[in-house]
């Protein structure tokens, strides 16, 4: 196998040459979810520090390695890392790369990673899934094996069934109806949360998402678990439906599983189209993502300033209402152009509103303000404009 070197993090590692990124590379390594190493290094180092004891980690689709050898270089406490791959190539060149990096902490498996999970039941802190595609094939294990008090990093890279490009394949892996719509980013995140809360509460876990994006082709999540029946039935309340009106763009979440949804947009009598189940509770801890943000500034990522600029947005956003405006949507809607998102912002916090942007979109806000409410604001800033 053709190699070179690459350096992330602290760490450097041997990684088979490549011209495109593709799943049938000898050992798959993408450069472009640095970004993603990089904030899981940060926050698996956050989870650290708030147990305060050392930790045992799972990185169970290693590739390279990269990533759970990252964290037993990066991550202070990482007492175990175990990284696995079912590709013999990849358990090769894992072993080689622990070698470079002269650690002793780190084991490497080669077993599928549905019987990884369950042959090591209750002995990791931390479980990281990293797959190709969909990961609603691996999450009953992790909920069965996973340590109680532990976290789970979760990456999911098949958008387009999360987002309802087809709705389908998102019934089919995830048991939800996704809604194409300008926010489908926020809705498939939160299916993919909605989801794995469900799969853990048969096991009377329930989650609590310290941090989750959307960032280019992926969506990730990180959560705590905690245990018990009655906190697993009282957090299950966080999941619910979105109904959603496209000849307006108005849209009601629905935070119940039984809702009594109305066909008919109240606002302009169009039909309602409903997505769900999902989840409509908390999708960022303020908390956690300050302690990530001063974690970074300790460690050595060259992806510094993207995981600042996206953990300071997401800090905005984390009291920000369910689903999101685009702005250019709304303006067309209304067949006008769209004036400067920050003349909106303004607008709508002098007029009392909650406002902030969102990472899912540039060109997008969160607002506690209705569509109508929205829309007369930017009627109003258009008049002021002219
Ligand atoms: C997306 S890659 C992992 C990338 C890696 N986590 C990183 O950050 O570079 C997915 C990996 O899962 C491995 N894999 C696929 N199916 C598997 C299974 N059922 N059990 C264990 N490994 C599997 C593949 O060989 C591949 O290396
Ligand atoms: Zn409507």
């Amino acid at each position: 196998m053709d190699s070179k070197i690459i350096y992330e993090g602290k760490v450097i590692i041997k990684v088979p040459k490549f011209e495109k990124i593709t799943a049938k590379a000898p050992v798959f390594y993408n450069p472009a979810m640095e970004l993603n190493r990089d904030l899981s290094v940060a926050a698996i180092s956050a989870f650290k520090e708030l147990v305060d004891h050392d930790i045992s980690v799972c990185d169970i689709f290693t590739g390279t390695g990269i990533r759970g050898i990252r964290y037993a270089k990066e991550i202070d406490g990482v007492q175990k890392a175990v990284i696995n791959d079912l590709n013999p190539l990849a358990v090769e060149l894992s072993k080689e790369n622990i070698t470079l990096n002269k650690l002793d902490n780190v084991m490497v498996c080669k077993e599928d990673a549905n019987i990884i999970l369950r042959k090591c039941k209750g002995k990791f802190d931390v479980i990281d899934i990293d797959p190709f595609g969909t990961p609603s094939y691996f999450v009953e294990s992790a909920a069965a094996s996973l340590k109680s008090e532990g976290m789970i990093c979760i990456t999911a890279t098949d958008t387009s069934a999360l987002c309802g490009t087809y709705t389908e394949p998102c019934v089919r892996k995830y048991g939800a109806v996704p809604l194409k719509t300008e926010y489908c980013h926020e809705n498939g995140l939160r299916i993919l949360v909605g989801f794995i809360a469900r799969i853990f509460a048969k096991y009377k876990k329930y989650i609590e998402v310290k941090f989750s994006h959307s960032t280019e082709h992926y969506m990730r999540i990180y959560a705590v678990i905690g245990k018990g029946a009655a906190n697993t039935d009282e957090s299950l309340k966080s999941l619910g439906y979105i109904a959603h009106c496209k000849n307006c763009l108005n849209r009601i979440v629905f935070k119940d599983l039984t809702p009594i949804i109305p066909g008919k947009c109240p606002v302009c009598g169009g039909i309602f189209k409903v997505g769900g189940p999902l989840w409509c509770g908390e999708m960022y801890d303020q908390d956690f993502i300050c302690l990530m943000k001063d974690i970074i500034t300790k460690l050595t990522l060259n992806k510094e300033d993207s995981a600042n600029k996206l953990l300071d947005i997401c800090i905005k956003e984390a009291n920000a209402p369910v689903t999101y405006f685009e702005i250019h949507k709304v303006c067309k809607n209304l067949k006008t152009s769209a004036p400067p998102l920050i003349d909106i912002i303004d607008l709508l916090i002098k007029e009392g509103f909650f406002v902030s942007r969102t990472h899912f979109s540039p060109t997008s806000l969160k607002t506690n303000a209705n569509i109508d409410e929205l829309k007369n604001i930017i009627i109003d800033l258009k008049q002021l404009l002219n």
